[in-house]
């Protein structure tokens, strides 16, 4: 096992995994540890999908935003907001309904981001699990985009939602070595009793010098245009709103 600081400020995404798979016991042991995470009201609002199956996967890697490593990787977890287990509970059970119908109340938006902080919470679990055995993993965002697509291929049902994908597998030795991404100083992400906006200088200090000549300006507006403007942003958006609609 990893010590603290291997595993909380020595992790880096990896996304090139070494052929040798996971064994079972160390997937058993990861996902214990996930479904012991905190969950809102011991509620459970969350299922996982293990993709095994090589066309699924290899549909996913297409699916979200064409990124052939999903293909490649060894494990493979959706991790769902989930309503539609406990809705089914209470359907049995006949809670909130006169005439052993559903209930007639419906999950709403605060129920999906109630399911939502759940199903990451579980994932970033399992993240740190996997972490701390040297299994690598990267997260997967763009799972939330083609919502009518992956809600045919997972066979979701209504009060479900893909809110994030892992990826894991063990490290080549590339990745393994490959060096950390850095982060925003801790004074502009940790406020003290009320939200300070950023100053100039903590942009500067945010996105200045980033090795290749650019102007601050000028490297905030390519992350626009690559993160925020871009084709699987506008299809992210699309996507959730979708799903949104179906949901209330
Ligand atoms: C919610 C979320 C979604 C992400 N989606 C992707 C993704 O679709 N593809 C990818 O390669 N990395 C993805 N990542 C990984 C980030 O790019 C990565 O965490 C970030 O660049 C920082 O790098 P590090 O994890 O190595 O520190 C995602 C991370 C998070 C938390």
């Amino acid at each position: 096992m990893k010590s603290f600081e291997e595993v909380f400020l020595g992790r880096r995404s990896v996304r090139q995994y070494a052929d040798t798979p996971v064994a079972l016991e160390m997937k058993r042991s990861i996902l214990e540890a996930a479904l012991r995470a905190p969950t809102a009201g011991n509620m459970m609002l969350y299922s996982i999908i293990e993709v095994d199956d090589p066309t699924v996967k290899d549909r996913l890697a297409v699916t979200c935003d064409n990124q052939p490593f999903i293909a490649q990787a060894p494990w493979v977890l959706v991790f769902l907001a989930d309503y539609q287990r406990t809705m089914d509970c209470f359907t049995f059970a006949g809670a909130g309904a006169s005439s052993g119908a559903a209930p007639a109340e419906r999950p709403r938006e605060a129920d999906l981001l109630l399911a939502c902080c759940d199903a990451l919470i579980a994932a970033q679990t399992a993240v740190i699990a996997a972490e701390a055995h040297g299994l690598g993993s990267c997260y997967i965002g763009d799972i939330m985009e083609n919502w009518e697509t992956h809600r045919d291929l997972l066979r979701l049902p209504r009060w479900t939602f893909p809110v994030t994908m892992l990826c894991l597998g063990w490290p080549t030795d590339g990745q393994a070595r490959r060096p950390q991404p850095s982060r925003f100083p801790h004074r502009v992400v940790v406020h003290r009793n009320t939200y300070r906006n950023v100053t100039q200088p903590d942009i500067e200090e945010m996105y200045g010098s980033p090795g290749d000549g650019r102007s601050t300006a000028e490297e905030l507006r390519a992350l626009y245009e690559r993160k925020f403007v871009s084709g699987f942003a506008v299809e992210m958006r699309r996507s959730v709103a979708t799903m949104l609609e179906n949901w209330s």
